[in-house]
């Protein structure tokens, strides 16, 4: 029989309890999360499950990763859905901290990991503070749970490339699993925020993965860069999109790629009605 998943939200708890786990030698996998579980996530766990003795899903709905215009009061909050889904994945433990444990002294003085340049890049011109508020969440779970493995969703390319970075950078002893897009028929990214999306606009939405496609095939043809973005977006525009940004980067660096490089990833946000979106789709030429 699966034994059925325990829930936490006391850090000194989880802690101690963790504590036991790797004293008996049990490696402890991680898997992030904001609620609202779906297809993308279950990858995740299941990965994380073949490879983890004790795993650990966290649940937290991170104030500082949104911006003062942006979603979190709407962001959609399933807790007991999630928690038969973790239970099904088999899921150990939950780590599901209130934000006063999580920011005890507010977050205006809370101490911030930030990583120059690449954060203010993509997603970061339009979310400015997004991807300090996402490390310095990030970097605090993995300090709690101090999981041997993390896995991430690859939608979030540059969250993960960012991510990546931060446990070089500060020498954190975890090794991080980046898990493909996990995609509906239609080709659209299983996204919580697909759930904003009435019927129409979720068709309206799978422009964003047919402009990556198109785009990769232009690219394979030899097109330039800066041209392929450029009709990319008039695809988006065409489709009933407002694109954010379309690049064409190098995939080691995530800078705009220049002509050269033939390790690519082609980073996409796009704005459907009030949903932003996002996407991606790696290449090599
Ligand atoms: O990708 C997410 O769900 C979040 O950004 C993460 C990594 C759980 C941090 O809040």
């Amino acid at each position: 029989m699966t034994e059925s998943l325990k829930v936490f939200g006391n850090i000194p708890s989880v802690r101690e309890l963790l504590e036991r786990h790797r004293r008996a030698g049990e490696s402890i996998g991680l898997v992030p999360t904001m609620g609202n579980l779906h297809a993308g996530h279950v990858s995740l766990l299941e990965a994380a499950r073949r490879q983890s003795d004790v795993l650990v899903a966290s649940i937290f709905i991170n104030p500082m990763q949104f911006g003062p215009s942006e979603d979190l009061s709407s962001y959609p909050r399933t807790f007991d859905a999630d928690c038969e889904v973790l239970q099904a994945s088999g899921c150990n433990y939950l780590f599901a901290p209130q934000v006063e444990d999580i920011y005890p002294l507010g977050m205006a003085g809370q101490t911030v990991v930030s990583l120059p340049h690449i954060s203010a890049l993509h997603c970061g011109k339009s979310r400015p503070a997004h991807f300090d508020g996402v490390c310095t969440v990030v970097c605090k779970l993995f300090n709690i749970v101090q999981p041997d493995r993390a896995w991430f969703g690859l939608k979030d390319y540059q969250q993960f490339h960012i991510i990546s970075r931060m446990v070089d950078d500060l020498n954190i002893p975890v090794s991080l699993i980046g898990m493909p897009i996990i995609r509906e028929d239609s080709g659209l990214a299983m996204s919580s925020r697909n759930g904003y999306l009435s019927a129409a606009e979720k068709h309206r939405a799978t422009a964003l993965y047919q402009s990556l496609q198109s785009a990769a095939a232009s690219l394979a043809r030899g097109q330039e860069f800066r041209l392929v973005e450029r009709l990319a977006a008039e695809q988006l525009q065409d489709a009933g999109m407002k694109p954010d940004y379309f690049t064409v980067c190098d995939r080691n660096t995530l800078l705009p790629a220049q002509g050269q490089e033939t390790r690519l990833v082609i980073l996409a946000a796009a704005w459907i009605s009030n949903t932003r979106l996002i996407d991606n789709l790696p290449l090599d030429l």
